[in-house]
């Protein structure tokens, strides 16, 4: 019989995880649902991804939007079970990262008593104030198979007593990084995007409350962005637009709408350094050998930090200038990779064996 997965997405990040990890999943001869939140709704947030990936078009959107964790957590769990009520039990249901989606559909799915898989498992900032932290160690809690991306994030799992059904996979998102960024040189060219030369830029994103709900943090990382010498290329996600609302740039910062996956991965590989609060950026910028400054104090993606090509400065102008004139010259630190083949077809193998 067919093996049936649901798989729950959300926000952005999600859709890039998914558009590896449904390409191998139909490959590998298995149905899935794709069923979408509505977390993230914006068109640059949202269709554009699943335009340019080729993600198949999800059975369902529950149109959830915005609101406070407990709003939108809430709202997509009495969505999600309602829908899944109406449908035949599957064999996982498949969550990826970190969101409030991740952690509403975990819940929905032990609630119900269906077996839960998670991608990306394992990773810890150790900051509970991130509620990404606190929406990944509980889903770790109540997942059945765990697909660890690295080595320290199935270390991570060991330490809190998490060892069955623990897989070390290698990263989706190398996958992704890997299949796109060929494509992203053929349809999103950078003179197509800014008028910018390869490596005379640099790339910011900021999007993390710490740093956005915090106008002295804020400042600071404004602040740095103009004291580094050369134009910053800075795609807004919605929240920091709106905190930005009516404040004045410094002339080097160049705010742009949100961009599509293949527009960062240009962005990205021809920037001269990449400044970002974001994790999934972080591993982008490195495996494109792009060097990274970290607007944070700490950073799940520890390996990113190897031969100084990911600095951790948090939200302070001073070390952001200092960091930028101190890149590193080594080769980039390599991770991630699949532990045999591509990660995502690890995934797609192990979710067909017993678990034990
Ligand atoms: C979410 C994830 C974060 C991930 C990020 C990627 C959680 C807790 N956080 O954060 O881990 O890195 O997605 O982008 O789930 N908004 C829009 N249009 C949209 C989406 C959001 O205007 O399409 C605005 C709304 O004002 C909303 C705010 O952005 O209140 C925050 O959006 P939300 O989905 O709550 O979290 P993100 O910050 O995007």
């Amino acid at each position: 019989m067919t093996m049936r997965i649901y798989s729950v997405v959300g926000a952005r990040p999600q859709f890039v995880k998914a558009a590896v990890v449904s390409r191998a999943l139909a490959e590998a001869g298995i149905a899935e649902r794709l069923i979408h939140t509505g977390q993230h709704y914006d068109t640059r947030m949202n269709e554009v991804f699943f335009e340019e990936l080729d993600i198949p078009a999800p059975a369902v959107n529950l149109a959830v939007g915005s609101g406070s964790h407990a709003v939108q957590t809430g709202e997509t769990m009495i969505r999600l079970a309602n829908y899944l009520l109406s449908l035949p039990r599957p064999d996982w249901v498949l969550v990826y990262g970190d969101t409030n989606s991740t952690l509403a559909a975990a819940l929905v799915a032990a609630k119900l008593h269906w077996p839960l898989a998670h991608v990306e498992a394992g990773l810890r900032s150790f900051n509970r104030k991130m509620p990404e932290e606190v929406n990944r160690v509980l889903t770790d809690r109540l997942a059945a198979l765990l697909f660890c991306p690295t080595e320290t994030a199935r270390e991570n799992l060991h330490r809190e007593g998490i060892v069955e059904g623990v897989r070390l996979t290698g990263d989706v998102m190398l996958d992704a990084t890997r299949h796109f960024a060929g494509r992203a040189a053929a349809h999103a060219p950078l003179d197509t995007i800014i008028p910018y030369p390869p490596g005379s830029y640099y790339l910011a994103t900021v999007h993390r409350a710490e740093n956005t709900d915090d106008p002295a943090r804020l400042d600071a990382i404004v602040a740095g962005l103009g004291a580094l010498g050369k134009p910053v290329v800075m795609p807004l996600h919605p929240r920091t637009r709106h905190r930005l609302a009516g404040r004045s740039l410094p002339e080097a910062v160049r705010v742009m709408a949100p961009v599509g996956y293949l527009a960062m991965l240009t962005l990205v590989q021809h920037a001269a350094c990449v400044l970002t609060d974001s994790g999934g950026l972080q591993k982008e910028a490195v495996w494109l050998h792009t060097p990274c400054i970290t607007l944070r104090e700490e950073t799940e993606w520890i390996e990113t930090c190897a031969g100084g090509w990911n600095k951790l400065v948090g939200a302070d102008a001073a070390a952001m200038v200092a960091a930028v004139r101190d890149l590193p010259e080594g080769p980039a630190p390599c991770f991630g990779q699949g532990t045999a083949g591509r990660a995502s077809d690890v995934i797609a193998r192990c979710l067909q064996e017993p678990v034990s």
